[in-house]
């Protein structure tokens, strides 16, 4: 198994793999496979062998559910996880940002977060507040570094502004280009680390899926736009330039997905969504690929003429 890459996160020392590990597919909201608590927790070991040190996790994440499983997972090797983890959602004052934090750190089995980052953004006036939070709560030393997620500039100015942030959580795939900008506001203006998520697309990049394959009632997918009647097969078609891509080299389409994200300018760490120890390691593995330029140029035309045709949605997620 080639050795993990590490990169220092925006501003700071801290150093985080480049392939991260999500753990939003360790609570059935999110997952779309169902894991016992052995699975798990074996997800998670595999993941620190692999030099997988940087793992993202949020309250939402199955009400908890996620981040309890992480605590377990640290005890013993705290200090060898770079721990990020998210407020609560409407948790937007000062008072409630630290409610969150302790209920976290609770679930967490720990006394600090490395990274306590902001889920998504409300309105201006709460985010301040949020935020006026979030620098209390680095102050205590209960939280290393405040980062926030989802932000636009703007947004991002105003943080800024408030508390020192490490970090912006923003999605990023062959099938979702629209933060370019801001992805280079963050490297070049501020020196924000990015941390890339949902770089398969919820699946769709995989390869897993046609025209035809429906989902159950329950999950995530079907209100995901990759899936959509009216995207998928757009979406596919960038699937397939990245199997014609992956053939040449011996790697599937995910691992083609995840390296094309994670070479892109101003990509501190890809957060990866793992359902299997399996799939860990073949995610895991996309750290060290290097593709020659036309490969890259023939990934670039399939995602250019996918972002030119496909409906532009708010988020990634649209009933
Ligand atoms: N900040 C935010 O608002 C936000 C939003 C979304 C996600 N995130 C973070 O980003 C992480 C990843 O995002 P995501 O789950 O949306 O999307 P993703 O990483 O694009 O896709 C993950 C899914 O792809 C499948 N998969 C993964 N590796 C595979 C492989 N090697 N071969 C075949 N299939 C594979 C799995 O599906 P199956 O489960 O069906 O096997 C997995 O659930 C989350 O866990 C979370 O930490 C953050």
């Amino acid at each position: 198994m080639p050795s993990m890459h590490y990169t220092k996160l925006g501003w700071t020392d801290l150093s985080v793999s480049v392939i991260a590990l999500g753990c939003a597919q360790f609570s059935e909201q999110f997952s779309k496979t169902q894991k016992s608590e052995a699975d798990m927790l074996a997800i998670l070991r595999r993941a620190l062998d692999l030099g997988i040190n940087l793992w993202d996790t949020a309250p939402s994440y199955g009400n908890g559910v996620s981040e309890t499983i992480v605590g377990k997972a640290i005890q013993g090797c705290r200090d060898q996880v770079v721990l990020a983890t998210k407020i609560k959602y409407g948790h937007t004052t000062p008072e409630a940002v630290e409610r969150s934090c302790e209920e976290s750190l609770r679930r967490l089995h720990t006394d600090y977060i490395d990274v306590l980052q902001v889920h998504w953004p409300a309105e201006q006036v709460l985010n301040e507040q949020t935020l006026i939070g979030l620098w209390r709560l680095v102050q205590t030393g209960k939280v290393r570094y405040a980062g926030v997620s989802n932000f636009n500039q703007d947004q991002m100015e105003q943080a800024a502004s408030i508390c020192p942030i490490i970090s912006n959580q923003l999605p990023y795939a062959l099938v979702w280009r629209y933060d370019e900008p801001l992805i280079r506001y963050c490297g070049a203006s501020r020196k924000i680390g990015v941390l890339a998520y949902s770089p398969l697309g919820e699946g769709i990049l995989t390869g897993r899926y046609d025209e035809q394959t429906i989902f159950p009632p329950h999950d995530v997918r079907n209100h995901c736009v990759f899936f959509k009647p009216a995207v998928r097969p757009l979406a596919l078609k960038v699937t397939d330039a990245a199997r014609q891509v992956g053939e040449r080299y011996g790697l599937t389409p995910a691992q083609v997905a995840i390296t094309w994200t994670a070479h892109q300018p101003g990509i501190s760490s890809v957060i990866v969504g793992s359902s299997s120890v399996p799939q860990l390691e073949q995610n895991a593995a996309a750290v060290s690929i290097q593709m020659d330029k036309e490969d890259e140029a023939l990934l670039a035309a399939a995602s250019d003429e996918y972002m030119a045709k496909a409906p532009r949605y708010r988020t990634m997620w649209e009933k």
